[in-house]
């Protein structure tokens, strides 16, 4: 499933030499996400008289094969993504004090959560709420002491409030199992885990470990704080977005992609952690019937920021949307000062 393209809007092309630069470039993970974008009507005719509008890839999941593929996608300079906009669509766990399954998030911040110290719990000091702690600290709740630079990526804000504007003028679907789910979440700080599904915008966390529970969830909302010094609010959970990031922005210093054109979509499709009364391994190996739902709401959401970029392409997208934010590492890799973590090593130049 590597590489798959979607030559949706490329007729026209293929007897030419011209490298194709798409506005939109998709990013899916696996095969249902995949899948979400086949058989749909707005794929089946075009949404702007234009040529190469938007393609997409399946990375595979989790950080190695989405850092590999895109990897080969950029270098391979088979398009040029100088000016292309990079729409993540992928489905994610969800944190119930944020949102609920079926809702779909833009994030700002992808928190690199994992990527610290680990002692197994049944050999944690009495002291320690987790065995996870950061690099270079003691005791869990410290700033890290040592920093390897993708433990935060951050995106344009800018573009993050128009995407999640554009997709909240999409009709979300939803089913009666996955209201029936959420309503075992209607208590104390879960509420918001059994409300109806929406547009969000909160952040997200990465990690290969697929995890579950109470105790993970908060120790990963604790790492998202430190790691951010309180700026990221820790809502989904994916294994390749910090991955993606790493890779978009190594290719932004060699000029091949712009950093600033960078949209995190995550749809929830199921919890991060159980309801009240069932257990972390009941709600990992359950029914998760906020599956369906969030793969119908990745296109249902997509196609509205898709259809906002490429209709409004010529006034507003091709030049791009300026970013107010720092964007980038915890370095400050692409220049500028971070507004999070320890600050910038490279003193504000790129
Ligand atoms: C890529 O596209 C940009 C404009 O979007 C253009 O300036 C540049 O020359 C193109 N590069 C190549 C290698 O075609
Ligand atoms: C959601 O999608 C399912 C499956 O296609 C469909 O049966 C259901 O009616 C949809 N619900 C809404 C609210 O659109
Ligand atoms: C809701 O919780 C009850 C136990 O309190 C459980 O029996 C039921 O299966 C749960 N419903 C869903 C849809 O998970
Ligand atoms: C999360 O941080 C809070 C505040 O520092 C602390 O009380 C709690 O024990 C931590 N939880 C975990 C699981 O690390
Ligand atoms: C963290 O945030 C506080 C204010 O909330 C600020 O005073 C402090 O300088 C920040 N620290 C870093 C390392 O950015």
């Amino acid at each position: 499933m590597l590489l798959r393209l979607l030559p949706c809007l490329l007729f026209g092309v293929s007897n030419t030499l011209a490298i194709i630069a798409p506005k939109v470039f998709i990013f899916t993970m696996f095969d249902l996400e995949a899948n979400a974008w086949f058989g749909i009507p707005e794929f089946n005719t075009p949404i702007a008289p234009v040529m190469a509008s938007y393609v997409f890839l399946t990375t595979g999941q989790a950080e190695i094969n989405a850092a590999a593929t895109i990897s080969a996608l950029v270098y391979s300079r088979t398009f040029n993504l100088t000016s292309t906009y990079f729409l993540v669509a992928g489905i994610a766990g969800i944190n119930p004090k944020v949102t609920t399954i079926g809702s779909v998030t833009f994030a700002r911040y992808a928190v690199q959560v994992a990527l610290q110290y680990e002692i197994d719990a049944r050999e944690i000091p009495a002291q320690f709420p987790t065995g996870y702690f950061p690099q270079g600290s003691t005791a869990p709740g410290q700033m890290p002491g040592s920093w390897d630079g993708t433990e935060v990526f951050e995106v344009n804000e800018n573009l993050r409030q128009l995407a999640a504007g554009y997709a909240k003028t999409a009709t979300l679907n939803d089913t009666a199992a996955a209201q029936a789910a959420r309503a075992n979440y209607s208590t104390g700080a879960f509420l918001k885990g059994a409300s109806a599904p929406s547009i969000v915008l909160c952040d997200t966390a990465t990690s290969d470990v697929y995890w579950s529970g109470n105790l993970l969830g908060e120790a990963f909302e604790n790492t998202t704080t430190i790691f951010t010094n309180g700026s990221a609010t820790y809502c989904t959970t994916q294994q390749e977005d910090s991955a993606t990031l790493g890779v978009l922005m190594r290719a932004t210093m060699f000029h091949l992609v712009d950093f600033s054109r960078i949209i995190i979509m995550r749809s929830a499709s199921d919890f991060d952690r159980p309801y009240p009364g069932q257990n972390g391994v009941a709600n990992l190996l359950g029914d998760a019937p906020g599956i369906n739902p969030s793969l119908l709401n990745l296109h249902l959401a997509g196609v509205k920021v898709i259809q906002g970029i490429v209709n409004e392409w010529d006034n507003k997208y091709a030049h791009g949307v300026q970013a107010d934010n720092y964007i980038g590492d915890v370095f400050g890799s692409l220049g500028g000062e971070p507004d999070f973590g320890p600050g910038s090593i490279f003193k504000g130049a790129a």
